[in-house]
């Protein structure tokens, strides 16, 4: 099938007499590498993933850890003196909600001072590597949207202190974006318009980029999220609790507060763990308390997870889940301006990192304290902001 029938095929219709003009190359290239099975999914935005049969699931909370935490730490530090583990950071997303422009880790969130988001994450990994005495390597994920900004930015801060030959970038994948009728949408050039294809890729892409190769010793992975900035990153008590359990995968967690909480809740699913969007679970379900008290679908989790290198290698074949999720998308219009948009307009297709939880068929949920641990950056003032993750920061004693 030529790439016009293609387009017909798959409702492009309108992109047809773009392809047929001079100087169309890099479109018509771009539509060549289309995973139109992947584009097509647009049509079921509500049929997430199909969830099976949830359940609550046992974890290990703060009194359990405070008692074991010398014994755990111990052992993670071992782990890490040893070289077994490395840190990934994923800062591929466009942080779209925050609105800054440029990557998320540029952030300045200081008041008196600039406090970047990527010099609070190394500061906070540092305090690791000095007390362990051994350095982590840092795997940092980009996309191609926030890849030269990020690199040129932690290159110009000297690695916020970290050694460089423990720092290896690689680039995730991108997937186009559609309208809501489902019509691929153009970027400012005329190309597509591409967006990072979600977290969930992140074990795919560093292994295509051979960013691990250089760290032989590794057999864990720790994964955190850009934005909060309270993030323990190579915490050895997580690090030996996970280890000393025998599971291949483990969550840092916190308590929900309430159960509209839009975190993603760690669960059984269908006797498995799996961590489930706040979207998927009914208010019924989310509501629902045990005999203490207590939710039952307790554990939000905060996207730092531990996964250990073997069950990566196993489950790398899974095809995992597509999320259809709903963007602000700038695109060039049929006249051929460049707009963007105020509201959202379109759906990216991502895989997220949650998914890989069910894939690798243990998973420890471990409790750690909300406010020592938990400020994520999400949007400019409200809920999850600049603003609530100020004043987490300053209870912890850094002065912004
Ligand atoms: P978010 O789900 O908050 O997405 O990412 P985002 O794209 O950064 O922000 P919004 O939704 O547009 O406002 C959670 C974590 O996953 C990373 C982000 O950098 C962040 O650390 N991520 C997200 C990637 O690395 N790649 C992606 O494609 C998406």
């Amino acid at each position: 099938m030529n790439l016009k029938e293609t387009l017909l095929k798959n409702g492009q219709e309108h992109l047809i007499p773009l392809i047929e003009r001079e100087g169309s190359g890099k479109l018509r290239a771009q539509l060549s590498a289309v995973d139109w099975k992947t584009v097509g999914l647009w049509k079921h935005p509500d049929d997430l993933s199909g969830k099976g049969r949830i359940a609550p699931i046992g974890g290990l909370r703060l009194p359990e850890i405070e008692r074991r935490r010398k014994e755990y730490e111990a052992l993670g530090a071992d782990l890490i003196r040893a070289g077994k583990l490395a840190a990934v950071l994923l800062a591929g997303g466009q942080g779209t909600r925050l609105g800054s422009g440029a990557p998320k880790g540029m952030y300045d969130i200081g008041l008196t001072r600039p406090v970047y988001i990527f010099g609070r994450l190394i500061e906070n990994l540092r305090e690791v590597t000095d007390r362990v005495g051994a350095f982590v390597p840092l795997l940092v994920m980009t996309s191609e949207k926030t890849d030269g900004a990020t690199r040129s930015f932690l290159r110009e801060h000297g690695y916020f202190g970290y050694p460089e030959r423990y720092i290896r970038f690689f680039v995730q994948e991108t997937a186009p974006c559609v309208d809501f009728g489902g019509k691929l949408l153009l970027d400012e050039d005329g190309g597509l318009a591409l967006s990072p294809n979600g977290n969930g890729g992140w074990y795919a892409s560093m292994k295509r980029a051979g960013a691990d190769r250089d760290f032989p010793s590794v057999e864990w992975y720790n994964v955190f999220g850009v934005d909060n900035v309270l993030q323990r990153i190579a915490d050895p008590v997580f690090l030996g609790a996970v280890a000393e359990k025998g599971c291949g995968c483990g969550a840092k967690v916190v308590c929900k507060s309430r159960p509209e909480e839009r975190v993603g809740v760690l669960c059984l699913e269908d006797g498995k763990p799996s961590v489930i969007e706040y979207y998927e679970i009914s208010p019924e379900q989310a509501a629902e308390r045990d005999e203490k008290g207590e939710l039952k679908y307790l554990y939000g989790a905060i996207l730092n997870y531990l996964f250990r290198a073997d069950i990566l290698a196993r489950i790398a074949g899974e095809r995992m889940p597509v999320h259809i999720v709903k963007k602000k998308i700038p695109y060039l219009n049929a006249e051929g301006v460049f707009v963007k948009p105020e509201r959202e307009n379109g759906y990216k297709f991502e895989t997220l990192i949650l998914d890989m939880v069910r894939f690798a068929g243990s998973c420890l949920p471990f409790e750690v304290e909300r406010e020592r641990e938990f400020a994520p950056v999400k949007n400019q003032t409200g809920v999850d902001s600049v603003e609530t993750a100020r004043a987490l920061l300053q209870k912890n004693g850094v002065v912004l």
